[in-house]
């Protein structure tokens, strides 16, 4: 098997793990920017490609109808914008490609073609954007938005986004700038077009009011895996966050993601699937089941399930409240509005299970790996092996020592199998990305 890549998931520029065990000082210092250096820092230590930063622009209230849960919890509130945070990490590191979310519904395209552009020079061509469209309604109220529109809809916004942006960047023919002191001719204005981009949704003239950056078009990554969404990554990403539980599912995103990138005329192997994964770690097999063990028995407690009612009920796009339910019965199988195949994931048993029962058996957010480092990073190697490739996202934690444990640990396991990079030989995040 060979290399696979690497990235850590940060649930946003957000407060979490700020009570319990090695909470540290999160509480009060989630929202300075030394956690967030030191993990990358880490993160970079230990060969990551990227640290991808969630974002959503909201303080969710469909759970019980209230902000109770939200906030009683700190429940993906209260979050700060991610995007300034990008230079600050990117200042204190020199390869890892740094990924900040944006959504179609809250940034023009105009806006976002000059921030990405701003940004690829500001960490000197290693950064990219998450594309989403927004789950929730509260999102899209917070921007102008009576509800939030259809999830085809908003694909099909999404995708003439990409193409404006995109138009955007390219409205610089890379020659454009001369830079000749003596002529003197800073920028030939015949290789600076506007754009007269014109679409149901979005108008921008163009072109774009500063250079395109070091990568001329920041790394794209899409983490929507419905029809819809595994298109708008077809057309227009480098890569793709999926969801998937099991080999066969990770390999069915693979092919189907192969058969709609040449549909488009795109090479394979120039796109990069990583499968989102949670990895528990133990001095050996056992203490690492112990402490799986552990954290399970939390997600299963009273304020556990609580806490996963509220999550179906945000990634169902706040179209149904799952503090209605009786635990102790079945419930209907809705996807709602929001995220789809994560529902789809969650509610894979819902006819014949309980709602207590389904909550209460295995994670389904991405596929889980238990044991020592040494044997997570085995069973990561056979796994990749199996699915073909390209490699993890990591489901973070902003705990120092999840992050210890992972960056100190289990990565340089895997560097000792070969497995991930030895380090950085190129120049741009996607060099790094498609180095192999
Ligand atoms: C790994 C992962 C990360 C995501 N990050 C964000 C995010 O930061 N902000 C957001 O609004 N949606 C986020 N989403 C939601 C997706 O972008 C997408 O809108 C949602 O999953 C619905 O897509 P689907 O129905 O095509 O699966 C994320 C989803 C996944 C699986």
């Amino acid at each position: 098997m060979g290399v696979f890549h690497l990235a850590w998931f940060l649930n946003g520029y957000s407060v979490s793990h700020w009570h319990g065990s090695y909470a540290g000082i999160n509480k009060s210092e989630w929202a300075r920017p030394d956690l967030y250096v030191d993990l990358t820092q880490s993160l970079e230590r230990a060969g990551f490609d990227a640290l991808f930063i969630e974002d959503t622009a909201m303080i969710e209230d469909t759970y019980g109808s209230s902000m109770e849960t939200t906030l009683k919890y700190g429940i993906m509130a209260p979050k700060n914008d991610p995007m300034p945070l990008v230079p600050l990490l990117s200042y204190q590191s020199r390869h890892i490609g740094i990924i900040s979310t944006v959504s179609t519904i809250q940034y023009h395209p105009f806006l976002a073609a000059r921030l990405g552009a701003t940004l690829d020079h500001l960490t000197e061509g290693r950064f990219g954007f998450n594309v989403v469209t927004s789950v929730s309604h509260r999102v899209a109220q917070n921007f102008g938005y009576d509800a939030h529109l259809a999830h085809a809809e908003r694909y099909a916004m999404a995708q003439e986004w990409m193409d404006a942006v995109t138009a955007l960047w390219e409205s610089w023919e890379p020659d454009a700038l001369v830079l000749d002191e003596e002529a003197p001719l800073f920028a030939d204005h015949t290789k600076v077009h506007p754009v007269h981009f014109e679409g149901k949704y979005f108008k921008t003239r163009g072109p774009l009011s500063t250079v395109p950056g070091p990568q001329r078009r920041p790394v794209i990554a899409q983490a929507g895996s419905s029809g819809p969404g595994r298109d708008l990554a077809a057309r227009h990403a480098d890569m793709m966050l999926a969801l998937a539980n099991t080999p066969e599912g990770m390999k069915e995103v693979r092919a189907d993601m192969h058969r709609r990138l040449r549909s488009y005329g795109r090479d394979p192997g120039q796109f990069k699937i990583l499968f989102m994964c949670q990895v528990y770690l133990g001095e050996d097999d056992e203490d690492a089941r112990a402490g799986h063990a552990r954290e399970e028995a939390v997600r299963t407690s009273p304020e556990g399930l609580i806490r996963q009612l509220w999550t179906m009920s945000y990634a169902s796009g706040g179209e149904v409240d799952y503090a209605q339910y009786d635990l102790d019965a079945p419930v209907p199988s809705i996807l709602g509005n929001g995220e789809t195949t994560t529902m789809k994931a969650l509610l894979a048993d819902a006819g014949t299970r309980t709602l207590r029962d389904m909550l209460s058996g295995p994670n389904k957010y991405g596929y889980d790996f238990i044991g020592s480092s040494d044997s997570v990073a085995a069973q990561m190697g056979e796994l990749m092996a199996e699915v073909g490739g390209d490699g993890y996202l990591i489901f973070g934690s902003t705990r120092r020592t999840k992050i210890a444990e992972i960056a100190d640990g289990l990565a340089p396991a895997l560097r000792r199998r070969g497995l991930i990079r030895d380090g950085y030989d190129r120049g741009t995040f996607r060099e790094n990305l498609l180095a192999f």
